[in-house]
């Protein structure tokens, strides 16, 4: 593999970046009043203004020649191809299959495998419409109002990010409850709510191996066949989402209750396989297909856009300008519109478990930044938390605001009070305040002297802090389609600049490996542990606590 240090597009986004940490973004708008156009454009739906960032043309133009140089396009053919491209599992990466229209071909193994995807989704949209119409009945004859989807990771964070994010367009009559912690509080607290009579559990494991999620779905059967009083109530309560047709069928759900996938979807990237049940139930099959059009339409867009005008590659590029360049390590998500609460915690997977890596895909370690830390909450209870932090703190946060510009449910004063917030802040954060204007304020507010010199510093914001400006016309099924979408790109995009494989997550696994061993200590006092001090010391004050 080229080391990127030795790709002139590497170096010289390097030396960009220097210059243009220290760039005016106000004078680079008052001397050239086409940027705004320029550095904005609109696909699927999505408009993307990224004129307050820290670059300029030939910034923007060398980010390109550097895609380009990592083969990105190459790269991009191989995965929508079905190639082997997740080479540490020896497997495709085809989320993108999941949401091609009948009828295309896509071969993995020289098997098409779009009619699988297509008939899997007609099942599982069948029986979440036999559950929303009140055709499928429970154990003792009565409609299902309750559905309970345990899953944890991308069995969890998915669905339940979209069923928040689409709660306009769900099912009246179905309530939504998602469990993932091993904290029994919450399946206890979940439970506690319901009938048993009338509640669907989901179990939603690519593996069905997920100790976090046995142990919830043991315990809700147990929880179930206790109140009804039969076994045989399961098969009308219970259904399994999975790869792993064995283990369901290990743990008493019949397969005919599990809905299928391939080990070629990424926990992190399955909402939009089998493992979107709890969308389906809640949104419906239309809905749940306008979504998928809206992924498939960006997943068109960035398959065929040049590089130049395409909206994943562009915000990738533009976070590889500020992780590599300027030293940002955070990446803040800023959605403005309540029902996205959910959007930064499923991002947090989809890029960290992505490209929180540090070995190139040739197994060498890599000598530059990789993955950023993605975090975020809605921006406007941000801007009365954090946002301080932003304005006048010492880090570098690139940030990502997003808004709907319609808001159906929220009135015009309303909506007219959240957008103004929303476009504010990224001008507030782009121009800041200098000396001069914090000198003129306080003294048309009658300050003078030593008061007023001693509160300038104070008042001064720094301004030049990047930001992007996503907006959407509306959140609907197909526009969030979109934006899962483009984000499942960018995160892509940055994976092939840095080399490094987007697609596994063997980083997990050693403390799953070690809360093993624990587990099995914490459970029998004689067996002394070989830890470290600290790690034995603490097993042993839990464990009194646990005898
Ligand atoms: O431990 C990490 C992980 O494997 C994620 O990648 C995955 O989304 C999650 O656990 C849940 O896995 P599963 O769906 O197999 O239960």
């Amino acid at each position: 593999m080229t080391a990127l240090s030795s790709l002139p597009a590497w170096q010289t986004t390097l030396s960009q970046a220097a210059q243009l940490r220290s760039i005016d973004l106000r004078q680079a708008f008052a001397s050239d009043p086409d940027r705004a156009q320029r550095f904005s454009l609109k696909a699927c739906g999505i408009l993307l203004d990224y004129s307050k960032n820290r670059v300029d043309d030939a910034a923007m133009a060398n980010l390109f020649a550097l895609a380009r140089a990592t083969g990105v396009e190459t790269k991009r053919e191989q995965q929508f191809a079905g190639a082997a491209i997740n080479i540490t599992e020896g497997r495709s990466v085809l989320h993108t299959a999941l949401r091609a229209p009948a009828g295309s071909v896509i071969d993995v193994d020289g098997a098409n495998v779009v009619p699988q995807v297509q008939d899997v989704l007609a099942r599982t949209a069948g029986f979440a419409e036999k559950v929303r119409t009140g055709q499928w009945l429970g154990h003792d004859g009565r409609a299902i109002t309750d559905i309970v989807n345990i899953g944890i990771g991308g069995s969890d964070l998915g669905p339940f990010m979209v069923c928040e994010a689409l709660r306009d367009f769900g099912s009246k009559q179905l309530k939504m409850h998602f469990v993932s912690t091993v904290d029994g509080w919450q399946l206890a607290t979940v439970l506690e709510q319901l009938n048993p009579a009338t509640t669907l559990v989901i179990i939603a494991s690519k593996t069905f191996t997920t100790q976090e999620t046995l142990t919830n779905a043991k315990a809700a059967r147990q929880w179930l066949v206790n109140t009804l009083g039969d076994e045989s109530a399961v098969a009308k309560h219970f259904v399994a989402v999975s790869t792993n047709a064995e283990a369901v069928s290990a743990f008493g759900i019949d397969t005919a209750n599990m809905f299928g996938f391939w080990n070629w979807v990424g926990g992190r990237y399955s909402l939009w396989s089998a493992i979107g049940l709890p969308i389906l139930l809640y949104i419906g099959e239309t809905h749940f297909r306008a979504m998928l059009a809206g992924a498939h339409a960006m997943d068109q867009h960035f398959k065929s856009a040049p590089l130049e005008q395409n909206l994943p590659v562009i915000l990738a590029l533009l976070g590889v300008f500020y992780i590599n360049g300027m030293g940002a390590s955070t990446q803040l998500i800023s959605p403005y519109n309540q029902p996205l609460h959910r959007l930064p915690a499923y991002l947090q997977q989809l890029d960290m478990e992505s490209n929180g890596k540090s070995v190139r895909l040739d197994g060498q370690a890599v000598d530059y930044h990789t993955g950023p830390v993605i975090w975020g909450e809605p921006g406007i209870n941000a801007q009365h938390a954090y946002y301080q932090l932003l304005h006048q703190g010492t880090e570098l946060v690139p940030i990502d605001f997003i808004a709907a510009l319609e808001n159906p449910k929220s009135s015009l004063e309303h909506n007219t009070i959240l957008l103004a917030n929303f476009l504010a802040q990224t001008e507030a954060l782009m121009r800041g305040k200098n000396e001069a204007e914090v000198r003129a304020e306080l003294q048309a507010q009658g300050l003078t002297g030593e008061a007023l010199e001693q509160l300038v510093p104070h008042k001064v914001f720094g301004g030049n802090r990047p930001t992007n400006t996503l907006l959407l016309d509306q959140l609907t099924p197909s526009s969030l389609g979109s934006l899962i979408a483009l984000y499942e790109h960018k995160v892509f995009v940055q994976g092939v600049v840095w080399g490094i494989n987007s697609y596994d997550q063997w980083g997990v696994e050693l403390g799953k490996q070690l809360a093993k061993t624990i587990e099995a200590e914490l459970r029998d006092p004689s067996i002394q542990g070989k830890h470290d001090a600290s790690t034995n010391r603490l097993i042993d004050y839990v464990r009194k606590a646990l005898n």
